[in-house]
């Protein structure tokens, strides 16, 4: 941009009292780039930032908020606390800083609250006034301040165990943070030093019978280290299992399976490379892997077999029947986040559509050569995959999926296993659906038999809502809504959990 005379000295003076009001120092624009491609997806004038915590007594609402719907909606995602330096302004969605979100239900009122995640990364930029840290997962990109300085983000989700909340990003260990104000409590949580990796899968699983959970660190021996580490944890909130395996290459292994008798993970060709930028690359010369290990032993039976190329990602449900395991994911032909390089060929959108698959291995066959997958509904595509959490480990009958309908919009699909059909609901085309979850209707209820919730946003009237669904007919449209003011947080992923199932705030 060229400066005619007057505009620069109206510049310069602008910047000499800038430098005087900062003891002589350049003053930093705090401003995103406009383009929705760039890190902060365009910023606050459109909504790709928030930046803002908020405290919001008493949502409106619409319709008819059912009384005994008590509980925490928790929602976390990356949510930019500076624009990059413009050698970074092409870093990923991903790598913005964790913002906790929560909406608070009971007695048919909802009250809504919001705090960044108060981790080293995070002060070290808010004491400076702009971003320090470089490309997603890249330590060699870090200002030369910021060197020591842990790089966790904890933007992905958000996790409740033994009466606490972690808000997780799979790079780093767990932040504590506090289920009811949402401030830091710890921002590198080692289960008092006996976890002993340097990486914490964003998605754990909740046994609800033994009350463990379930989780892992992969990568657990550093950055590009193939080290799975994983645990459960038991009701006491310490560590009472710990096994180590190894990937077959060190590659994204973003969520996992347990059953009551197997755990698995699945190796997919998003794989590390020490030149990418950001930390991975599509190397479709890599296969995808299926390794299934026995839960609760000592991780020297895995079994890794090859199979179909695909890149799968979250988990629906999965469980073992017998020696037999089965495992749906949300999962495409080949990448499906254009945001990462590709080594030896280009993005695909048409490979990159994700439809549920259900993959299976049959442990009591000595030789197995491939393991198997078959697309469960070819007719649908989405992403961000959940079931009724209480069946975590156990064979499951009900999935969610956030659906793509093309001009139609985006939509909350419920699938029945069983019967091998679906039902959607569509908001309409103008609205932006988060992932949905599952809240029972009341303690005990049958799989599937309550509510599924999800933020909706609304970029032509610059605002957000929650919007409550009965599964008993979720085509039915909402039985009410939850207003807010203006546009949530981002967020990736979120969780409702009942209200015993947290501490007295
Ligand atoms: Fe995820």
């Amino acid at each position: 941009m060229k400066f005619g005379r007057r505009q620069f000295m109206t510049q310069a003076a602008v910047g000499a009292a800038a430098s005087l009001a900062g003891g002589g120092t350049a003053q930093a624009e705090v401003l995103f780039p406009k383009d929705p491609n760039k890190f902060g997806r365009g910023g606050s004038t459109t909504g790709g930032v928030s930046r803002s915590e908020q405290t919001l007594y008493d949502c409106e609402i619409e319709g008819k908020l059912p009384v005994d719907l008590d509980g925490s909606f928790f929602r976390v995602g990356p949510d930019a606390q500076y624009p990059k330096s413009q050698q970074f302004e092409d870093d990923i969605f991903f790598d913005g800083e964790g913002h906790v979100s929560l909406f608070q239900f009971k007695n048919g009122h909802v009250d809504f609250r919001s705090r960044y995640v108060k981790n080293d990364r995070w002060k070290a930029q808010h004491a400076a006034r702009k971003s320090l840290f470089g490309y997603y997962r890249n330590r060699s990109s870090d200002d030369a301040s910021v060197q020591d300085v842990r790089r966790a983000s904890h933007n992905t989700h958000v996790w409740v165990h033994a009466n606490r909340l972690y808000a997780l990003k799979e790079d780093s260990p767990p932040a504590l943070i506090n289920p009811h104000t949402l401030e830091t409590i710890d921002s590198n949580y080692t289960f008092g030093g006996a976890y002993t990796a340097e990486t914490f899968t964003a998605h754990p699983k909740n046994d609800p019978e033994t009350g463990e959970m379930f989780a892992f660190g992969y990568e657990a021996k550093g950055l590009g280290s193939t080290d799975i580490n994983v645990i459960s944890v038991g009701r006491d909130g310490k560590i009472n299992w710990s096994a180590w395996v190894n990937a077959p290459y060190c590659c994204m292994l973003h969520d996992f399976a347990v059953t009551r008798r197997h755990i698995a993970f699945l190796a997919i060709p998003m794989a590390y490379n020490k030149a990418s930028p950001v930390h991975w690359a599509w190397d479709n010369t890599k296969q995808p892997w299926l390794g299934v290990m026995r839960r609760g032993g000592d991780g020297k039976d895995i079994r890794w077999v090859p199979g179909p190329m695909n890149m799968s990602d979250h988990t629906m449900g999965s469980w073992s029947d017998g020696d037999r395991f089965f495992w749906d994911m949300d999962g495409a032909d080949g990448n499906r986040f254009p945001f990462f390089p590709h080594l030896h060929d280009r993005f695909d959108p048409v490979k990159g559509q994700a439809r549920v698959r259900r993959f299976s291995m049959d442990l009591s066959r000595k030789s197995v050569r491939n393991f198997d997958m078959e697309v469960l509904y070819p007719d649908v595509t989405g992403a961000l995959s959940r079931q009724d959490d209480r069946y975590n480990v156990d064979p499951y009958r009900y999935g969610f999926l956030v659906s793509a309908w093309g001009s139609k919009g985006q939509g909350w699909t419920m699938f029945d296993h069983q019967k091998r059909t679906h039902r959607t609901f569509m908001p309409g085309p103008d609205a932006v659906l988060n992932e949905a979850v599952f809240a029972p209707r009341r303690k005990g209820a049958a799989e599937a038999d309550g509510y599924l919730l999800g933020v909706a946003h609304l970029p032509k009237e610059n605002r957000s809502e929650v919007l409550v669904l009965d599964t008993q007919d979720i085509t039915a449209g909402p039985i009410a809504r939850v207003i807010l003011p203006g546009r949530a947080t981002p967020q990736i992923h979120g969780n409702w959990i009942p209200g015993d199932q947290l501490p007295p705030g």
